[in-house]
């Protein structure tokens, strides 16, 4: 198989982050005798690097404070952050995520993509109301066929969202050209863009089923 193409050429919908820290902690992650309690940690370690870059268009407003000394400019962000973890995987980044964004509420949907078709099945939402009043980060480490993130996405859409982004672990080009279909507006921004998919719809060379391997459910 050709190697992937440049995601800046092929996918303007997308962020990869070619930071040899993340790029380090990721390889860890990709290999296969690394062991839960490892993935776990390494996954929440790069959710905490990403998060920097995700945020960068946020709004801040300029404010007035007052130092011990003297008066300065600084500025606030006034929206209200919502991040939003697709279960089970979403939830090993979306800790880390909340640990730099602590006033930040937090929505559950919960998908289960069908081994046989690779549709997802919902089979939770729980959102917090009123999504339009600030931007909404939708965490899912894995996207692959696309199907899953199309669906939050178009989930948190229909429950008043207008200001959406996604962060991942590894892409595939399959997953990001579908979402970029769906949904043209929002942002991906990923670790890696990885070569494809294979027949059981499994990234590669992925680092396999991201919540069995964070939850040791191997
Ligand atoms: C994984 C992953 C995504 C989905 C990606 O979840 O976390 O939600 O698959 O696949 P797609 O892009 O083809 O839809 P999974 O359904 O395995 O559920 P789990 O996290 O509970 O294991
Ligand atoms: N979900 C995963 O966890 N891994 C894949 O490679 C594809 C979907």
């Amino acid at each position: 198989m050709p190697p992937a193409p440049s995601p800046k050429t092929h996918y303007p919908n997308l962020v990869v982050f070619d930071h040899p820290l993340i790029q380090h902690k990721l390889t860890l992650m990709r290999d296969k005798t690394t062991g839960f309690m490892a993935f776990r940690s390494l996954m929440r370690q790069i959710a905490a690097l990403m998060v920097f870059e995700v945020t960068r268009t946020f709004h801040a407003e300029r404010i007035q404070v007052d130092t011990p000394l003297e008066q300065t400019t600084g500025s606030r962000i006034n929206a209200q952050i919502t991040v939003v973890p697709v279960l089970r995987a979403g939830l090993g980044m979306a800790d880390a995520i909340l640990e730099v964004m602590p006033e930040a509420r937090v929505g559950h949907l919960g998908l289960a993509r069908d081994e046989k078709t690779l549709k997802p099945i919902s089979y939770l939402s729980k959102l917090p109301k009123h999504l339009n009043a600030g931007p909404v980060i939708l965490v899912d480490p894995m996207l692959a066929t696309g199907g899953s993130a199309v669906a939050a996405l178009t989930m948190l859409r229909e429950a008043g969202a207008d200001d959406l982004r996604m962060i991942a672990l590894v892409a595939s080009p399959e997953g990001v050209t579908t979402l970029g279909e769906h949904h043209p507006d929002v942002k991906i921004y990923a670790a890696a863009l990885d070569r494809g998919l294979d027949e059981r719809g499994y990234i590669r060379p992925g680092l396999g089923d991201a919540g069995d391997r964070l939850y040791g459910t191997t």
